[in-house]
């Protein structure tokens, strides 16, 4: 019995120092000197760090560790994403870290105002109108907006009217007008005037 035991302990082999792994904390009985079998040591992560792995070693008769070695692993939340409209301060996602959150005000910018034409509203923000109406003697193209809304997306809707000026239209009548009275013989017409001079 007692060479049994003799020769058990003969055979029994130390551990070696299992380590500290990278932001970790050890306990152990034994700090210095030799990790004998039966040696327990334990693991834990420092603040902001999770443990992958087994907390817990034990020093095995033949002088390896039953587990591996666990890893702390930094916890990183990740990106927290961005909504539309919005502004993200904080560069730094991992455990105890802080985002802030500001939201913008959409603002579509001044839509300007067409040559000839007048622009009510002065409110360029999302949700707000801008009215145009033309000049006096000028018409609003058929196909503009005379109401524009700045959207969520920050632009206007529609486009900027355009405002005809009249004197084109004038112009198209004169030379109706112009065509209408040279088709007209001049003869009879002539002799209107001639009687009209003699009486
Ligand atoms: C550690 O073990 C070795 C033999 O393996 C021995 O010589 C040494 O004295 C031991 N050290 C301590 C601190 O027990
Ligand atoms: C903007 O105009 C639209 C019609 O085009 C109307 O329905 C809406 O109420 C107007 N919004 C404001 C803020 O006046
Ligand atoms: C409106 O029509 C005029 C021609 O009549 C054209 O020059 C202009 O580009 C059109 N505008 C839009 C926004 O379609
Ligand atoms: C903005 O939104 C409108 C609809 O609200 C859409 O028609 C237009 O294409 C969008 N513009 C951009 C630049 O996304």
């Amino acid at each position: 019995m007692r060479l049994i035991f003799v020769l058990f302990l003969f055979l029994v082999v130390n551990c070696s120092d299992p380590g500290i792994p990278a932001n970790s904390i050890r306990e152990s009985k034994i700090e210095h000197g030799n990790f004998t079998y039966g040696t327990v040591v334990f693991y834990d992560c420092n603040p902001g760090y999770f443990l992958f792995g087994s907390s817990v070693l034990v020093c095995q008769p033949n002088g390896h560790w039953d587990k591996p070695l666990p890893e702390c692993i930094m916890i990183d939340c990740g990106h927290p994403g961005v909504p539309p409209n919005a502004v993200l301060s904080g560069d730094k996602y991992t455990f105890g870290s802080t985002v802030h959150y500001t939201c913008t005000v959409i603002n579509c910018g001044d839509p300007g105002v067409p040559a000839n034409g007048m622009r009510y509203g002065d409110d360029y923000v999302v949700g707000q109108n801008v009215t145009y109406m033309c000049q006096p003697g000028y018409t609003m193209e058929s196909n503009s907006s005379s109401i524009r809304t700045c959207t969520s997306n920050g632009t206007w809707s529609g486009s900027i009217p355009t405002c005809r000026g009249q004197d084109a239209i004038t112009k198209d009548k004169l030379y109706i007008i112009v065509l209408v009275f040279t088709k007209i013989p001049l003869k009879p017409m002539m002799g209107v005037f001639g009687k009209s001079l003699h009486a």
